[in-house]
């Protein structure tokens, strides 16, 4: 039996990835270590919470003592989601960010150095690596050149990784992948944030120009390839994950709107974000390469599956958009960005 220490997997690709795991393996069992921040969802594992292979333990990564009794309950492997990952509230307030992704990180490293770990696989982005121009795409030799306080504090992680490698032998592999979307994702990001918006009939805040391009991936091929390299990668190594789907924001909403059959007059151009990254592209030849990993969904599909889980969940879409929700949403969209009610 592979015993797995995951953090944050209350949140979006957490839980897809415990969700993933318990399908697909029957001799891995997970515990599963989350604070449940606003991000972070119980209801997201309600089917398999008595699962004996999965056990839930509310938590603060950021608790090094708690982190390390934990890990010495025979951890072979620790897998870090757990983390503030919005990039507008990372403007609003940066300190959130280092506390949880940095701070919480290195206290993560520290108890998987204690207790001796065979293997730490760090959750990424390819936000690390900034901004690309129109051509050219991300590879694991890009320089690390972050630009809004969230992407600067993963960043900051993945040095403390390479550290714990460098400097205590501690087994740590690094994943970056591209922009995530599929089931379970918080309507603070663009996609649920228009799914729910559209299925409302109110108006999609498409940021500045529309142009900005993003790199999609749908959720279950980067659980699989997370999988791949728990097994199979190589300590030390950085692997980017991507899947070659780059579109501009303004093409993904219309893409939304026409899967929903709703009229493209829905889109509102809004004030932009601060420092805006243009463009993210990710070359994955590594993992693909060394590892065997292919991405299996294409957007089309992706996004069909994606609208058809938010149509069938308005009731989990509901509960989330409650209580400290639609503050958020009041002073983001409408009072900073001038998005029509
Ligand atoms: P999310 O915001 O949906 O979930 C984050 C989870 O972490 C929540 O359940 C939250 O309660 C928990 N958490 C936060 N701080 C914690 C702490 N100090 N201790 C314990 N739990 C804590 O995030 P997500 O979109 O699922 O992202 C998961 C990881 O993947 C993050 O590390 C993120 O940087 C990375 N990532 C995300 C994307 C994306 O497109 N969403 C892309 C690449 C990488
Ligand atoms: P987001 O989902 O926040 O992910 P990230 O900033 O990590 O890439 O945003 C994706 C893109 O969509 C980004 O270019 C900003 C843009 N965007 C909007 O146009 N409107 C929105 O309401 C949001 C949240 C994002």
């Amino acid at each position: 039996m592979t015993r797995l220490l995951v953090t944050g997997g209350c949140g979006f690709i957490g839980s897809n990835f415990i969700h993933h795991i318990l399908r697909t393996r029957r001799d891995w069992s997970l515990v599963n270590v989350d604070k449940l921040s606003y991000a972070g969802n119980l209801e997201n594992l309600a089917e398999i919470q008595n699962d004996p292979r999965y056990w839930f333990v509310r938590a603060d990564i950021a608790d090094r003592e708690q982190m390390t009794a934990l890990a010495s309950e025979g951890i072979d492997v620790i897998v870090n989601f757990a983390a503030e990952t919005h990039v507008d509230r990372s403007i609003l307030d940066p300190a959130f960010f280092i506390r949880n992704n940095v701070l919480g990180t290195e206290s993560l490293l520290w108890a998987a150095k204690e207790n001796r770990v065979a293997r730490f696989v760090q959750i990424s982005t390819d936000e690390v690596y900034g901004s690309l121009g129109p051509t050219g795409k991300f590879t694991e030799d890009s320089p690390l050149r972050p630009n809004n306080p969230y992407a600067a504090s993963k960043a900051a992680a993945d040095l403390l990784c390479r550290a714990f490698q460098h400097t205590y032998g501690l087994a740590v592999i690094i994943t970056r992948c591209s922009n995530n979307y599929g089931p379970y994702q918080f309507p603070e990001k663009v996609i649920p944030v228009c799914i729910s918006n559209a299925l409302a009939d109110r108006p999609l805040p498409l940021y500045g120009d529309g142009l900005n391009v993003r790199d999609w991936i749908y959720v279950e091929d980067h659980c699989r390839a997370i999988e791949a390299v728990i097994e199979r990668g190589q300590p030390g190594e950085v692997y980017n994950i991507g899947s070659n789907q780059e579109m501009t924001n303004l093409e993904l909403m219309r893409t939304i709107l026409r899967v929903l059959g709703k009229p493209e007059s829905l889109i509102q151009f809004v004030k932009d974000r601060p420092g805006h990254d243009r463009r993210y592209a990710m070359d994955s030849t590594r993992i693909q390469r060394e590892l065997g990993w292919r991405p299996r969904v294409g957007f089309e599909e992706g996004i069909r599956r994606t609208v058809e889980w938010y149509q069938t969940h308005q009731d989990w879409l509901a509960r989330v958009k409650s209580g400290a929700y639609r503050e958020y949403y009041r002073q983001h969209y409408i009072e900073r960005h001038g998005l029509k009610e």
